[in-house]
């Protein structure tokens, strides 16, 4: 991974000194949106944007932050609870306190962050400052935590102190994504498979430039709805504990004891459940067509059935699908706006590019930005070489 070029020399600027190095990716999901909250399965992949933590030891127990990317700063000492902004330095407050909350004495820390996940697209740029905060936050107080304890913890300063109720999916794909393959993970035991990814195969993001305010407030609402689809569910199939212990054919069954709303997400999550199934055996028996199909049944489902999608999204996966060279195209990440992800030959993914792109502008008047990834490796310590620290990195 390269070292961004500005990191060591803006740390030395801002605080002083030598620090270490820290990254931790964002992630693209294939298939499974939405599930991991309901204890399901999903299949993402870490990708090659990271958000990096350049990190100073402090002699007291403050911590300061400070973003390349980002007005305002952060400064707070670990003896007091540090309160909500609304930005980003709740990320690093928030898993900060977290780790004290669980234990863990820290010792005070300058930090510099430089992120290249783009914000507010659906790939996770806060897992990553979260996976990578609490890495190097960790290690400057000489402490170590197992990856699983990591990713867990993150989702706590996620879902307490930010206040977004998110599954596990980014921070579990942010820990343990490994290049050239997607993770098949069940979210309730927390098992996972790796499953290589085709080489023949390029991750192609289409960001549509949409964000709708909507997004955090209606994912805690679906994840309510799923909540009372269980609960209502529960009463008359007393052995269940998530949406993934009912089959479609119960919930057909049972469909009166729903209203209309709750039903049809529950029917999103039961077969969104089975089509990561069929997706991870399409994968490792090498039956990548078969792909195509469900990730289209998963994009009409999340927009007709669990209502996250929005009009860019439809049409940027309407243009995806039809163009030469592609095996799948769906929505990826929470929904309202976003990114979409789009299995693409590789030999095609260029032109896929230059296509999408111009009809994409031709529809909305937006000009989307597009990524080719690769499917990368989960956070990590970096030691930076010496000549880093003269400012000769690129
Ligand atoms: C966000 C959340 C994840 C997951 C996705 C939707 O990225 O952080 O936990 O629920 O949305 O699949």
């Amino acid at each position: 991974m390269q070292i961004p070029a500005t990191l060591l020399p803006a740390f030395a600027e801002s605080f002083g000194g030598r620090p270490r190095l820290f990254r931790a990716p964002g992630r693209v999901n294939l298939i499974g949106e939405h599930t991991d909250y309901t204890g399901g399965l999903v299949m993402p992949a870490a990708i090659h944007f990271s958000t990096w933590v350049a990190a100073g030891r402090r002699e007291d127990r403050t911590i300061r932050a400070v973003s390349e990317g980002f007005p305002g700063a952060l400064e707070f000492s670990l003896d007091l609870t540090p309160k909500r902004q609304g930005n980003w330095t709740d990320y690093v407050a928030g898993v900060a306190a977290t780790l004290e909350a669980a234990g863990h004495r820290l010792r005070g820390a300058n930090l510099f962050i430089h992120g290249e996940v783009p914000v507010g697209s659906g790939l996770s740029s806060s897992a990553a400052i979260e996976v990578a905060t609490a890495l190097a936050l960790l290690k400057n107080s000489d402490l170590f935590m197992e990856p699983m304890q990591l990713a867990l913890l993150c989702q706590r300063a996620e879902n307490e102190f930010v206040g977004m109720r998110c599954g596990i999916m980014d921070q579990f794909t942010s820990c343990y994504g490994r290049a050239g393959h997607a993770l098949l993970l069940d979210c309730r035991s927390l098992e996972f498979r790796l499953l290589a990814l085709p080489p023949k195969v390029h991750l192609v993001i289409c960001n549509t430039m949409v964000r709708h305010e909507l997004a955090a407030s209606e994912y805690n609402a679906r994840r309510a709805e799923c909540e009372e689809g269980v609960r209502k569910l529960g009463e008359i199939l007393p052995g269940i504990r998530a949406l993934r212990d009912v089959t479609l054919a119960q919930l057909q069954e049972h469909r009166s004891r729903l209203n209309d709303q709750v039903f049809r997400r529950c029917r999103y999550i039961i077969t969104e459940n089975d089509r990561v199934c069929q997706a991870g055996a399409a994968l490792q028996t090498g039956a990548v067509d078969e792909l195509y199909h469900l990730m289209a049944d998963s994009h009409r489902s999340l927009r007709d059935d669990y209502e996250v999608s929005c009009r860019e999204l439809d049409i940027m996966v309407e243009i995806g699908s039809r163009q030469r060279g592609i095996y799948g195209a769906r929505m990826t990440g929470g929904g309202f706006g976003g990114c979409t992800i789009n299995l693409v030959e590789a030999a095609e993914s260029a032109e896929f590019q230059r296509r999408v792109s111009a009809e994409y502008q031709r529809a909305t008047g937006l000009r989307p930005d597009i990524y080719v990834c690769e499917a990368s490796q989960g956070a990590e310590a970096i030691e930076p070489a010496a000549e880093d620290f003269k400012g000769g990195a690129q």
